[in-house]
């Protein structure tokens, strides 16, 4: 059984940590590292920099090996801007998602309106700020560690220096990447900062369960969310401290159903901002009790491939967003050789990116009621599993299809 308490994860912490001193380091930053589970249910490869996942390999259906993950075959590209920055595969921090015109205050307050220190990270998206600021954790050098020639787990560690993108305090950052058997991803990621600064990470993963063989939709796409409240947004995707019903409208996947289905109803309110359809939200899990929870809060399976994946964290909150921007017609991502690429792009709605993290822009909203500010007395400590399996399409209800 997978279990989060805190005490398990600090035993597999400092056992992963405690194993690293014999190991080799390097900074080259986009040599491919392969990590695979002893029992050949899984493997991934990474690259250093943004200690990004670049593929990650599991068996569909009839046992064969599919990459599930969208990336850049050409990994020059995951340092450039020539096909836009998508943030395929890496950590994102040192604040994941957006803050509001990129200020906040410490102590947290009211959209940067109270007594504490004010503080003022560039703005990357119109008036706000996306992932960090203009280089975030996503577009860092990391150093890396490996135990074997072929390692089931590997470890990055980078310095973000105080001051950085106009945050406080020195932040060192250690993320935990391992497989174990039956094809289960376990990401742990340790942020320990000198002085107080807000801080939320994640990891920012495009997936598609079909490897793009079947189709180039999401329509056999099924998801379940345990969350019965989202974030309220505005067109900018700004949160104003509000969580909203998902009952009754698209935001509802208490029970589970066809992700790509779920798009065209979203037009209507543009749950994803401003002229956009589809999703690009955070929803609130009910089980607020994170550290105990035995059961997947999150879970993803297409009916084509048979390719499952059920996700356990300890986070409070889940930022879906269902690739709808991702299509550029004047310059268009082309597709990995796995997904059928490269004369094939990545298209609108064929893909989703799912983020454990915490409630976005709590450090502007207090009516969340989440301190989202880490010292050193309160270094930041993140995990999920990822339990990946295979659905017997044959015995799924038809009227899932
Ligand atoms: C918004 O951000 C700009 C640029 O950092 C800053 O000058 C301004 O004071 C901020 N406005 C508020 C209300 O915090
Ligand atoms: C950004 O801020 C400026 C100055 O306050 C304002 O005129 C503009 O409308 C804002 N843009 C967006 C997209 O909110
Ligand atoms: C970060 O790591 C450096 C180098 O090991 C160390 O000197 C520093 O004290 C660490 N900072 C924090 C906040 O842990
Ligand atoms: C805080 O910012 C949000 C998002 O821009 C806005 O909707 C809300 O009205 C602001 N609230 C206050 C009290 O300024
Ligand atoms: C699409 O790509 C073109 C060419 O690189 C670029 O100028 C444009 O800003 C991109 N559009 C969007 C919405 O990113
Ligand atoms: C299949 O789905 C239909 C419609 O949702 C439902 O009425 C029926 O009970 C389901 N059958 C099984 C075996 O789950």
């Amino acid at each position: 059984m997978v279990t989060l308490s805190n005490f398990k994860f600090l035993i597999v912490a400092l056992a992963t940590l405690g194993s690293v001193a014999a190991a080799s380091d390097s900074s080259e930053d986009l040599k491919t590292i392969e990590i695979a589970a002893a029992d050949g249910s899984a493997k991934a490869t990474f690259i250093p920099f943004g200690a990004t996942l670049t593929s990650f390999w599991v068996k569909d259906k009839n046992g064969e090996l599919r990459d599930v993950l969208l990336g850049f075959d050409d990994t020059s590209l995951y340092k450039s801007d020539n096909k836009g920055h998508p943030y395929f595969g890496p950590i994102v921090g040192r604040y994941a998602n957006r803050i509001r015109n990129g200020t906040f205050t410490i102590p947290q307050s009211k959209n940067a309106s109270g007594p504490g220190k004010k503080y003022y990270v560039p703005h990357t998206e119109g008036n706000n700020t996306l992932h960090g600021g203009k280089v975030g954790y996503d577009r860092r050098d990391y150093s890396y560690r490996v135990l074997h020639n072929s390692p089931s787990s590997v470890t990055f560690s980078m310095i973000d220096p105080a001051g950085t993108e106009g945050f406080p305090g020195q932040v060192n950052t250690t993320v935990i990447y391992a497989l174990h058997a039956k094809a289960t991803f376990a990401m742990t990621i340790i942020a320990k900062a000198s002085e107080d600064t807000p801080i939320m990470l994640s990891g920012h993963h495009y997936w598609n369960l079909e490897a793009y063989k079947e189709s180039e939709d999401l329509n056999n796409h099924h998801v379940q969310i345990q969350s019965s409240n989202y974030v309220v947004t505005n067109p900018q995707l700004i949160p104003n401290g509000q969580l909203a019903s998902v009952e009754g409208n698209p935001m509802d996947f208490r029970t589970a159903k066809s992700l790509g289905r779920s798009i065209p109803g979203t037009a209507l309110a543009a749950y994803c901002g401003a002229d956009c359809v589809g999703f690009d939200n955070c929803w609130v899990f009910d089980d607020v009790s994170s550290s105990e929870r035995t059961k997947p809060v999150f879970s993803a399976w297409s009916t084509n491939s048979g390719i499952k994946f059920d996700l356990y964290t300890n986070q409070r909150a889940l930022q879906i967003y269902s690739c709808n921007g991702i299509y550029n017609a004047t310059n268009p991502i082309p597709r990995k050789k796995s997904h059928g690429g490269p004369d094939k792009n990545y298209v609108k709605h064929s893909c989703l990116v799912v983020e454990a993290e915490d409630i976005i822009d709590g450090i502007n909203n207090p009516e969340f009621g989440v301190n989202q500010i880490y010292g050193p007395d309160r270094p930041d400590r993140w995990h999920g599993i990822y339990k990946f399996s295979t659905v017997d399409v044959m015995k799924i209800n038809s009227s899932d299809f």
